[in-house]
């Protein structure tokens, strides 16, 4: 049976979130860096979609978890899938807790698919306490090809 669809904000998506994220990370090829970092996304309609990052030898090479779960998301919903909540979490190939928040190039993934500048990301900072930050403010200003799409609230 269908699970039912999650309500972006609550106390449950938050929670469903960071446990596929953890989920994810413990899939991780990160064979370089040692970091095995899992992402996961709520979507509008109120699914989860999550990714892992893939590391290559040709060490430019290499995917973040967060457009694999954005692909994920995409390939589930069609152009119309768009971001409502994000989690992102990480370990260390022992598994140990590995703060990490989303990189540059991340955030304006993520930003692009977003409902809106106010979408809540969770991750864990250095001092091991966990992080809840908009969108908006992690990515202030963010590029955007106006006017070609719909504007936003800054
Ligand atoms: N990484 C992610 O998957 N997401 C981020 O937002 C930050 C970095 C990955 C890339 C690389 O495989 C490893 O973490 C170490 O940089």
């Amino acid at each position: 049976m269908m699970r039912p669809p999650l309500v972006p904000g609550t106390p449950e998506a938050r929670e469903a979130l960071l446990a596929a994220a953890t989920a994810a990370a413990a899939q991780a090829y990160a064979t370089r860096s040692g970091v095995h970092v899992g992402a996961a996304v709520l979507s509008a309609s109120g699914r989860i979609y999550a990714g892992c990052n893939v590391e290559n030898a040709a060490f430019p090479l290499g995917n973040c978890a967060e457009p694999a779960a954005i692909a994920a998301g995409v390939l589930a919903e069609g152009a119309a899938f768009r971001i409502a909540e994000v989690a992102v979490w990480a370990t260390t190939a022992a598994g140990e807790p590995f703060a990490i928040s989303p990189c540059g190039g991340c955030r304006q993934r993520i930003f692009e698919l977003a409902t809106g500048s106010e979408v809540p990301v969770h991750f864990t900072w250095p001092d091991g306490a966990p992080r809840t930050v908009a969108i908006g403010v992690l990515l202030p200003h963010a590029f955007r090809m106006a006017p070609r799409e719909a504007p936003r609230d800054p």
